[in-house]
Order: structure tokens, then sequence, then C-alpha cells
């Protein structure tokens, strides 16, 4: 069969890594697919580092428009990043009827709605491996290895440079500004840390993860997200006290009530086996109604982590280029014509336990005011622990971890706590999820 022609769009950190792997993974590949995945050309703004990783054994222009509409390219690969140029290139492509495979979160949970239409229009394959969770091949495993299960709900821990932060702040007793100074002299944080540390980067990947979970369209303006640039290494150390890990978490659930689609920190208990993913390794919690809680593990980014996960798109797309459409699987799991919408919950109305934390003054009758606060809200109290103040102080920290309630009955008896004369500033608020059924 001739060989599958790739235009490569970008050749930095992932491009580089796929365009390495298929060099030296290129019998492997062959053996397994039956075919030839070659690239004929690469568009890269940096000539130079163009020319140095492919060696003058491919095409490089500067001009990405020349591959789109290139009549030799079978598929277009985009690495460039970005929601603007890509996605003009994405749609360009798409109206030549090229196949499209990207490694661009961003451009799948914003426009991925208007691109799955279109390239339906023009029976062609989008493919998005490489955008959610780096080389673990989670959306393979949502479309297909899952198909049979009703998806419960998706946890997942899908920033690695949030985890990374997160461990060292637990590790080295650090505060989040201390590790993020760090994390970027060593290269671990961009510049501009902001996508990452704020949970932007995260929601875009569980907006994708839900939407094939589910079958519901892209909304990534639904996403409730906070990240952890306000965590304070005093509540990473309290959890560990009481049994538990904080993890930036995007959680998808599906409820009676609708889907929760949130990205925050989260108190998970340190004996789940997702607990102890450290350092910039990303892990996903899929619970299916007849498999039960799966757990997915591996690098979530990297040269060659994320090109293993583009590359698997390019053998999907040489199998399927001349599969008739019907026979594909389709873009977010389920048949085009069966997406349909599920109410999204405001942050107010999901569910969840809480971790709380506050400063009271020591004296007879505070804890008695607290809890009354949470009797009169049906809000029931798992655990809790209380610091003796320190020398010279007459306040006090408290730590209680609830059951589950609704969060805008969280919030107003949090409102109430706050308003007693009492308690010192503000009540701290960490959500909490058990992750086991
Ligand atoms: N910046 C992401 C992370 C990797 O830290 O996991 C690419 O999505």
């Amino acid at each position: 069969m001739k060989p599958l022609k790739v235009g490569l769009l970008g050749i930095g950190t992932v491009g580089g890594g796929t365009f390495s792997v298929l060099l030296r993974n290129k019998q492997e590949i062959f053996r397994r697919t039956g075919r030839e995945i070659e690239i004929v050309r690469v568009a890269d703004r940096d000539l130079v580092r163009a020319n140095e990783v492919t060696q003058g054994k491919v095409e490089v222009t500067d001009d990405p428009f020349s591959l789109v509409k290139d009549p030799n390219i079978d598929v277009i690969v985009e690495l460039i990043g970005g929601t603007s140029l890509a996605r003009e290139l994405v749609i360009k492509a798409i109206e030549n009827g090229k196949h499209v495979v990207t490694a661009n979160k961003a451009l799948i949970a914003l426009h991925g709605n208007e691109i799955f239409a279109m390239a339906e229009s023009k029976g062609v394959i989008v493919a998005f491996e490489a955008a959610v969770a780096g080389g673990i091949p989670i959306i393979k495993a949502l479309r297909e290895g899952l198909v049979a299960n009703r998806i419960e709900w998706i946890a997942g821990i899908i920033n690695g440079t949030t985890n990374f932060i997160l461990s060292e702040m637990l590790e080295k007793s650090l505060t989040f500004n201390e590790v993020l100074k760090e994390a970027q002299r060593l290269g671990y944080a961009e510049s501009d840390p902001t996508f990452d540390v704020e949970g932007i980067d995260a929601a875009h990947k569980l907006m994708i993860m839900s939407a094939i979970a589910f079958g519901i369209p892209m909304q990534f303006d639904k996403v409730y997200t906070e990240g952890i640039t306000k965590l304070a290494s005093k509540d990473i150390m309290y959890a560990v006290e009481l049994g538990y890990r904080v993890k930036l978490l995007g959680i998808a659930k599906r409820t009676n009530d609708g889907v929760e689609l949130r990205v925050h920190p989260t108190l998970i208990p340190q004996k789940r086996l997702v607990a102890n993913v450290n350092g910039a390794m990303n892990a996903v919690v899929v619970k299916g109604d007849a498999v039960g809680p799966t757990l997915y593990y591996g690098a979530g980014a990297g040269a060659e982590p994320t090109a293993s996960a583009v590359i698997a798109d390019l053998v999907d797309v040489a199998r399927m280029q001349f599969a008739s459409f019907e026979q594909r699987v389709p873009y977010l799991a389920f048949q085009n014509n069966q997406i349909s919408n599920l109410p999204i919950l405001p942050i107010e109305e999901i569910q969840s336990a809480y971790y709380l934390r506050m400063r009271v003054l020591d004296k007879p009758g505070v804890l008695a005011e607290i809890t009354k606060i949470f009797a009169l809200r049906q809000i029931s109290i798992d655990a809790m622990i209380q610091r003796e103040p320190q020398e010279n102080e007459d306040e006090a920290d408290i730590v209680f971890l609830t059951h589950i309630t609704q969060e805008g009955n969280m919030n107003a008896a949090i409102a109430e706590i706050e308003s007693l004369s009492a308690i010192d500033g503000r009540v701290t608020k960490i959500r909490m999820e058990e992750l086991s059924k």
C-alpha cells in the first residue's frame, strides 16, 4: 500500500519527538501498520531549528499554508499550539480534504464542535490523542476500550506542572511561590505559568474527556476552574495528618441532575493509588458501570511521550483512511447525531465533601457555635483536629472534614461561620473526593 504522506506543522519539542520516533521505530511501526508513514514536508517559523532536526531528509518551509493545500499530503499534524493560526490551518486542511492529527487541547476544547462538523461534512478524520495526558492512551481507552460502559465519573491528575509543584510543596515544606520559582528555573514551568497553575490546561483536557465519556458537545465555558495559586502549605500538611493528599484534579461526574465539570485542588485519601502519583506524572481514573474504577498512568508531557500519542493517531489514520465514514470510530466516541447536551451543573449545585480550616479564639463555646451551624444545615462532620495555640497566642487552627453536602449549602454555612465574632479571617475550603465508587 502506498505510504501515508504527512505534513508536519511545527517541529518544536513534540514535533521533533514525532520526527525522531517515527524514524527510530520505522520498522516496528511498519510491522504493525503494514504501511509506511512518511513525513514529506515540515513547516516551522524557525527554519534553522527545522533543518537541524530534519537533517535534510525532508523539505522544510516557513509557510504552513503551503502544506495544508499540498495535494501530495494526506494528513496534517498540527503541533503549533494556540487557537488562532492553528484553527485557521486545521480548517483549511479539512476544507482541502486532509485528515488532521493534533495535540492542541485548547483548539479541541474551544473549537471542537466546529471542527468536527466540518470534518464530518468532508469525511475526514480528526484525531487528538496527544491533546490529553500526553503519552497516556486515555482517548483510546475512553472511546474504544470502555465502549461497553456507561461512564459514571472521571477524576484525573492531568497537569504535570501543578502536580510537580504540589509534590514539591509537600516533600520540601515549601510555599507555592517558592516551588514555582524553582520549577521555572529548572524549566518545568513556563515563564508565564497561568494556563497550568490556574487550572486552564487541565480544564481543556477535562472538557475533551467529558465530551467523549458522556457524548456531550464541547462547552468549555461551563467548566468550573480553580487553580493552585492560593493553596497554603499548611493545608497540604493538615491533609496529610488526616490521611489525605492534595491534588489538582479534573473531575467529571454524571449525576441525576446533570454533569459536574470541575477542576480544583482536591483532598483524596492517601491510600488511593492516584494519591501517590507524584512529580510531573499524570493519572486518570475512569469509573465505568461494568468495569468499575480503572486507572491510567504515565507521562503527561514531553517530546517522546507526546509523540507516542501523535504517532498512534497517525497509525489510526493510516489504517482507516480508506474505510467508509461509518466504519470509523466517531470523533467523540458517540455517533455524531447522538451527541446530546446534558445540563452542566453550576458549582453551587455540585455535591462534595469538604476540608475546612479556620482560625478561632480559644475560648469556651466556640466549637459549639460552629457545630450548631453545621447541624442546622444538615452538614455532618467526619473528622476534626484542633491545634493548640502557640505560646503568646489566643487563637487556634481548627480543621474539619465533612461528609457530602451541596456546595451552596456549604458556602452558606461558611458565611455564617465567618460572621461569628470568635472567627478570625476567612475559612479555607478545599473539596474532597473519596474516589472509591
Ligand atoms: N503544560 C502541561 C502540563 C503539558 O504541565 O501537564 C501540556 O498539556
